[in-house]
């Protein structure tokens, strides 16, 4: 059967760029990684998308008078390049409602809070501000506010006493590099899909085990 081909579209370091690269390389994953694409000429991710032989494009957001221009030119990499599901990973443009509608129920993004919750920037700060005991990480479908849609998949981590932002994003990394492929491989094998509003699962994936912080016993 022929694997979905997926772009990736980066902003910066693309270290969960690198967590889909050496998921995609696994030889029963339903999907392959045919473009990356990121807005930022100098972004870390472009060289580890190199490395692995994948085709790369830079679309400076820059160059473009409008956002619609910018999706235009976005647009027809993706289409050169055959593509059928896109994954934002630390992609920092905000997208039309034109082009989340578009690629509804083919565009997914990851996002270091537990959402509803902390939606935006400067997260992890916001999070020890908060006071919060458990912190994580969603994948979620795009829709046309930012970091917002049906949810897919949830990992969560303990805050802990004396973390900072370095320290609870580094926790929550960890377990982005985790939840990405996994969620991405449960839509292409169809076993999560896009219902309305919301993601219905197969009788196959359960979830266990339990976080509370600070431990009851
Ligand atoms: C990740 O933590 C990702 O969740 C976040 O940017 C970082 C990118 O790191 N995305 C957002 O905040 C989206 N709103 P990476 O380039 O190493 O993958």
């Amino acid at each position: 059967m022929a694997r979905t081909k997926i772009a990736v579209l980066i902003s910066g370091r693309g270290s969960n760029l690198q967590s889909l690269i050496d998921a995609a390389a696994e030889p029963d994953f339903p999907g392959e990684i045919a473009l990356v694409i990121s807005n930022r000429p100098k972004a870390g991710g472009l060289e580890r998308a190199s490395k692995a032989g994948i085709s790369v494009e830079v679309v400076d957001h820059k160059s473009f008078e409008t956002r619609e221009d910018f999706e235009a030119a976005i647009n027809h990499a993706l289409k050169t390049a055959k593509v059928d599901f896109i994954c934002l990973a630390g992609f920092m443009r905000v997208l039309t409602a034109g082009f989340a509608s578009d690629w509804r129920g083919r565009l997914i993004n990851i996002h270091p809070s537990l959402l509803p919750s902390f939606e935006g920037l400067h997260v992890h700060e916001r999070m020890i501000q908060a006071g919060v005991k458990i912190a994580g990480c969603t994948v979620h479908f795009v829709s046309a506010d930012v970091d917002s849609g049906p949810i897919i998949g949830q990992a969560a981590v303990p805050v802990l006493p004396g973390d900072n932002e370095e320290k609870l994003a580094a926790r929550i990394l960890e377990q982005e590099h985790k939840l990405y492929p996994a969620c991405l491989r449960l839509l292409l094998e169809n076993k999560a899909r896009l219902l309305g509003a919301n993601v219905i699962y197969d009788d196959t994936v359960v979830a266990t085990g339990e976080l509370i912080n600070p431990p009851t016993n």
